[in-house]
């Protein structure tokens, strides 16, 4: 169900019940990190801080898992919307601004708008995994089980028309 509206991005951007903010992000080309984040990030574990999002309030239930231990001492003193990409479920939909350390030109009017437009639908269930391959057919699996034992089938006689010429005495 959940879909996420990058407000800075201008873009919806589906997923799964209890994925990771950050993970989704990343796999669809949003960029979370400014700078110092671009040079060097700590891959997700909660200890940089640099891939922080403020998520927009919308009335609706809480979008996000509860802050963890990690994020409480190291959100201290920093706005009460903000949140660590890497330490954040999605469990509904939600509008996220990225970097918002950076600060974001007529950031009100681009949430109002953002806020106005229903979230859409996204998917309801993990997809299901692709069908296993059939196994080879059975008339191959003769050969393949003799040369895999190191038994291969003799080489079969030849007739006199595919046999090679005798070697020519002078
Ligand atoms: S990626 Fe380092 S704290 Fe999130």
């Amino acid at each position: 169900m959940p879909v996420i509206r990058f407000v800075r991005e201008g873009r919806d951007l589906e997923c799964y019940p209890g994925e990771n903010l950050r993970e989704v992000a990343l796999r669809e080309g949003v960029e979370l990190y400014g700078l110092k984040g671009k040079l060097g990030n700590c891959g997700g574990c909660g200890q940089c801080i640099t891939c922080f999002v403020d998520v927009v309030p919308t009335g609706s239930a809480a979008p996000l898992s509860p802050p963890t231990a990690v994020e409480e001492r190291k959100l201290r003193g920093r706005p009460a919307t903000w949140r660590l990409a890497c330490q954040s479920l999605v469990e509904h939909s939600l509008l996220v601004v990225t970097r918002p350390q950076a600060g974001l030109q007529d950031r009100d009017s681009l949430v109002e708008g953002a806020l106005a437009r229903p979230l859409p639908t996204g998917p309801t269930a993990w997809p299901e995994p692709p069908e296993a391959e059939e196994p080879p057919s059975d008339s191959a699996e003769p050969a393949a089980a003799g040369a895999a034992a190191g038994t291969e089938a003799p080489p079969t006689a030849t007739s006199g028309e595919d046999a090679p010429e005798p070697p020519e005495r002078r």
